[in-house]
């Protein structure tokens, strides 16, 4: 006791004041003694001393009094155990416990531990922010949270990590708890006992899917951007001869010295030209470089002129045109010639998708605001899409030859982004047919009524 305490000799500890020197606090040097006297004996009763050079050791007493006849305290018997190292090393457990469950938990990345057998034993948080629930997750197998696809890279990088290699960038789509699928990159490592045996797989997931969204669409610019620089050279080089080719045509025609015949022949050539020039307006028109002139309009209206044009063929052919247009509707800036262009491409599709459907055809138009965004949304019950990957691909047609030119939704795409705006779609969720949606961004402007909001405002 003597050296744990830091003392030279038993005399020196000896003259020591105990409850000012040796104790740190002097309530439990009080709680001890009070103890001592109640039950005449300590049973590992923890306490804080002081040592000679200041510094605290934490010990477990255990101690007994003797007594004399009459039962008065002559002695106090007992054992001193040095538990500081216990103490500390405890401590620094449950810090560094708290500082992993710490960064558990708010790591931006989801979490799993799975053992060998491949059953989920650990999920963090995220997890659970991220919609799923422990009943869900824990003691199922970890391959049922593949999507449908990526079921086999997953089994094999389980694989390869059971074979103790580290699996890095691995990209997956993982089935959300809403059904939704979202695009991840894993990283799958071992983990070992002492003598190095895989005991269980650490997967750490990272959402990607903004950014492979994002990169996506990256890829379709360059593309369209590409593909733009040699439509334009080539419409150019074959609008030229085509614009002769109509001109005498033309002439051929008025000549009075034409035989029926040869006149019969020749409206079939001018025909097909004029259907040449209309792709080649096409052709130009999506390879078109110059910006957009710009100007306030009115969606509304802009929609209104577009189904009246085609008003005529939807009537004759029983398609039913329904109209939720929100009066409110803030203005855009922009060109309300392109803008016309892409809703008729748009309800064209639209018409060519629900028409010889074998039910009766419908195509809702709804505008709306939502935030700072306008949108135009077009809902068809026709037979949706097919490849959702490819339709803004230019050239990209579904359509018999002399039909489609898979072209219209390219143009689409180049009009909405010199617009600053896009073009989304997707196949209807509670029902046949698609949805095409038209976002552009609102100004703020709001004719009269915005200015006078303005000068009541204090
Ligand atoms: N409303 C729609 N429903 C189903 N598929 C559509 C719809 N709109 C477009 N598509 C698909 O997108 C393709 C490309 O459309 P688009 O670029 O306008 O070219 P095109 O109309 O000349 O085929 C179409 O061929 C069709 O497969
Ligand atoms: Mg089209």
């Amino acid at each position: 006791m003597v050296r744990m305490l830091g003392y030279s000799s038993r005399d020196e500890l000896l003259q020591i004041d105990i409850p000012t020197e040796l104790y740190f606090s002097p309530e439990q040097r009080q709680q001890h003694s009070e103890l001592m006297k109640d039950s005449g004996h300590l049973r590992n009763f923890e306490a804080t001393l002081r040592r000679k050079d200041g510094s605290a050791i934490h010990v477990l007493i255990n101690a007994f009094g003797l007594h004399d006849a009459l039962g008065n305290l002559l002695q106090i018997r007992g054992l001193m155990l040095d538990v500081t190292g216990l103490r500390t090393s405890q401590s620094e457990l449950h810090r560094e416990r708290d500082f992993s469950g710490k960064i558990l938990s708010n790591t931006q990345s989801l979490i799993l531990v799975a053992d060998t057998a491949g059953l989920i034993s650990y999920a963090n948080r995220r997890w659970f922010d991220a919609g799923f629930d422990q009943r869900e997750l824990l003691g199922r197998p970890l391959l049922e949270l593949a999507a449908p696809g990526f079921v086999r890279p997953l089994a094999d990088a389980l694989q390869s990590t059971l074979n103790s290699q580290q699996v890095d960038n691995l990209e997956l789509q993982i089935v959300r708890s809403n059904g939704s699928a979202g695009k991840f990159s894993a990283n799958l490592s071992p983990m070992r006992d002492e003598q190095g045996i895989v005991t269980s797989i650490v997967l750490v997931l990272t959402d990607i899917t903004d950014s492979a969204v994002l990169r996506d669409k990256l890829v379709h610019t360059e593309k369209m951007a590409a593909v733009g620089q040699l439509v334009s050279g080539v419409a150019h080089e074959v609008n030229n001869p085509l614009t002769a080719i109509l001109g005498f045509a033309d002439l051929l025609m008025e000549n009075p010295d034409l035989p029926e015949t040869a006149r019969k022949d020749m409206r079939v050539i001018l025909q097909e030209a004029q259907r040449t020039k209309q792709i080649v307006q096409n052709l130009l028109s999506f390879a078109r470089q110059m910006p957009a002139q710009r100007s306030f309009v009115q969606l509304n209206s802009i929609l209104r002129r577009t189904i009246q044009l085609r008003s005529y063929d939807f009537n004759s052919h029983g398609v039913d045109i329904v109209e939720h247009l929100d009066e409110e509707l803030p203005e855009v800036m922009g060109d309300a010639h392109q803008l016309q262009q892409v809703f008729l491409n748009i309800l064209n599709n639209a018409y060519d998708a629900v028409h010889e459907i074998g039910r009766s055809a419908r195509i809702e138009i709804m505008s709306t605001k939502s935030g700072d965004t306008v949108e135009v949304s077009f809902r068809d019950n026709g037979n949706g899409i097919s490849h959702p990957d490819k339709i803004f691909d230019p050239f990209f047609t579904t359509k018999e030859i002399g039909k489609g030119t898979g072209l219209g939704l390219s143009i689409c795409y180049g009009i909405l982004k010199e617009h600053g705006g896009e073009i989304l779609s997707h196949n209807n969720a509670g029902g046949p047919g698609a949805t095409f949606i038209v976002r552009l961004p609102a100004t703020p402007h709001t004719a009269s009524f915005g200015v006078a909001a303005g000068v009541i405002q204090p």
